[in-house]
């Protein structure tokens, strides 16, 4: 099967294991692309895509922003600050106005839970959603797990913890959607202030102990704590919060075993991770940056392919 199940990509949750496998398929064309001398393929000549931040990002936008570029699209950046939203434009008016330009595509970051979706009931164009609040983050769900079948070849039994601020995270949510429908294991490791009340529905481990979560674990996503989304009644001191949860060398050579350290950035250093360990060999943060711009040519190209006729360039390997 050569097409995506969806139209648009708003989460994990509404992707099939065939819309996964397609994409990282055609992500591993696209990554081979990357690394000739000549970067770019004319795909996607005369699309037109449309990255709205409503929040701040660097990974995320220019990795769309480089993917986009990859594959030969017009592009124009939209960021709030010094948009007419600061004027109380809203988001469907501004996004109206930006198809107005034959615009095709819509990459959305928005801090409102369920904003891409809101988008796809009232636009034509297909919308991928680059982070919606702390709902999901689908393509960094999908970059995360690419990179851990490079290492792993298949995900099928593997233990995968996902380790920190599991209630305000995005990053979260995608991977447990995508892990659990590659046939991984799942244990989410917080303290109980920061796990969802229904993470046991999640059909995932769940544990409050760093270590015997790592010596369970074959790979582990830290995640940023995410200050501007806590209060200080959740997290009331950082320092005891790095000491129960933060991930040290001690802690890894306690472990008999090598396991693969996963963060979707950016990172505090010295909270969720301390730098010895980020910049280790064991870490493969870089790698997930690295696929993240063909996992996004994937997803573009694959999304473009159903609305509009693309020239088939074959690039499935
Ligand atoms: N991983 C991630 O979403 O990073 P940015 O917020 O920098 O895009």
């Amino acid at each position: 099967m050569n097409n995506l199940s969806v139209s648009n990509l708003i989460g994990i949750k509404y992707l099939d294991k065939n819309d996964l496998n397609l994409i990282f398929q055609m992500a591993t064309s696209f990554k081979e692309v990357i690394n000739r001398p000549i970067k770019k393929v004319p795909s996607l000549r005369d699309f037109t895509i449309a990255n709205l931040f409503f929040e701040d990002s660097t990974r995320t936008k220019l990795s769309f922003e480089i993917a986009e570029k990859r594959l030969s699209a017009d592009l124009i950046n939209f960021s709030i600050s010094g948009s007419s939203i600061q004027k109380g434009e809203s988001l469907l008016d501004t996004v109206n106005n930006i198809l107005a330009m034959k615009v095709d595509m819509i990459v959305l970051r928005h801090p409102n839970p369920g904003a891409a979706l809101y988008l796809t009931q009232k636009v034509d164009a297909s919308v991928i959603n680059a982070g919606d609040g702390t709902h999901e983050h689908p393509t960094q769900g999908l970059l995360d797990c690419y990179s851990l079948l490079e290492k792993f070849g298949s995900l099928k039994g593997k233990k995968i913890a996902i380790v920190g601020d599991i209630t305000h995270s995005r990053v979260a949510l995608s991977n447990v959607y995508a892990l659990k429908k590659l046939g991984a294991e799942i244990c989410l490791c917080s303290p109980k202030s920061l796990i969802p009340v229904n993470a046991q529905n999640l059909g995932v481990e769940l544990s409050s102990n760093l270590l015997e979560t790592l010596k369970w674990s074959d790979a582990v996503n830290m995640l940023r704590v995410q200050k501007e989304r806590i209060d200080k009644t959740v997290i009331p001191d950082l320092r005891d919060y790095s000491l129960q949860y933060g991930l040290t060398k001690s802690l890894i050579e306690k472990l008999d075993k090598q396991i693969f350290i996963l963060h979707p950035g950016p990172i505090n250093r010295g909270i969720e991770i301390t730098s010895e360990v980020a910049d280790s060999d064991q870490a493969i943060i870089l790698d997930q940056v690295e696929n993240g711009v063909a996992v996004r040519m994937a997803v573009i190209y694959l999304l473009a392919s159903k609305q509009k006729i693309v020239p088939n360039e074959n690039y499935s390997s």
